[in-house]
């Protein structure tokens, strides 16, 4: 079974990074096979539009691994009440092929101050118009919540992200083994 853990900060140096570290490492725990693309690492050429960059290697490693993917788990820094450009322009080379009847689960790092959640909502409905099924559960931390090197580790949120692991893995399996699963 195959989850893509992608982490949708163009930040070098990234607290979103810090959720998708350990989500990785929780998945991989529990016997999921784990892609992970980092958008502030692999950094995407910008949508054009019409066609080309068909020959960019981080492109083509994108669309192989979504497609191969039976389970996603998307996170993205909360920018201006929303999720990052750099997250929505990855999302906007793929389509609903890559998603359809496909779980994923969400999470978001804000600045603080209840920060966040407008980025999940963002999440969710782009998600839904890539035809995600997209788990009600999701994740939201804030800065206090990592140490310096932005490892995630206030003991809550990390208990929090566990369950998420448990339930993104449970229902990636359930699905990819229905009929539904057989239908992509
Ligand atoms: C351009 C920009 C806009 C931001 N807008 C918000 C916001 O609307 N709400 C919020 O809670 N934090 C906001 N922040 C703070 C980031 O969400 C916060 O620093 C987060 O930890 C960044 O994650 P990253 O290090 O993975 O990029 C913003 C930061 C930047 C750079």
């Amino acid at each position: 079974m195959k989850i893509l853990v992608l982490n949708g900060s163009p930040m070098e140096k990234s607290r979103t990074r810090g959720i998708t570290k350990l989500m990785k490492e929780l998945l991989e725990e529990k016997g999921a096979t784990v892609e992970y693309i980092d958008l502030g690492l692999e950094k995407l050429p910008l949508f054009p539009g019409d066609g080309g960059n068909e020959n960019n290697m981080r492109l083509k490693k994108l669309y192989k691994e979504a497609e191969k993917a039976d389970g996603f788990f998307i996170a993205s820094p909360e920018y201006h009440n929303g999720m990052s450009g750099a997250l929505k322009n990855a999302l906007d080379f793929l389509g609903g092929s890559h998603f359809k009847h496909k779980p994923a689960a969400i999470a978001a790092a804000s600045g603080g101050s209840k920060g966040g959640i407008n980025a999940l909502n963002n999440m969710r409905t782009v998600l839904r118009g890539l035809y995600a099924m997209v788990l009600p559960d999701q994740f939201v931390s804030d800065p206090y919540c990592y140490d310096e090197e932005y490892n995630l580790v206030d003991r809550e949120a990390v208990e929090r992200l566990e369950l998420m692991a448990n339930l993104l893995f449970e229902m990636t399996e359930k699905l990819a083994k229905t009929q539904t699963g057989q239908l992509r």
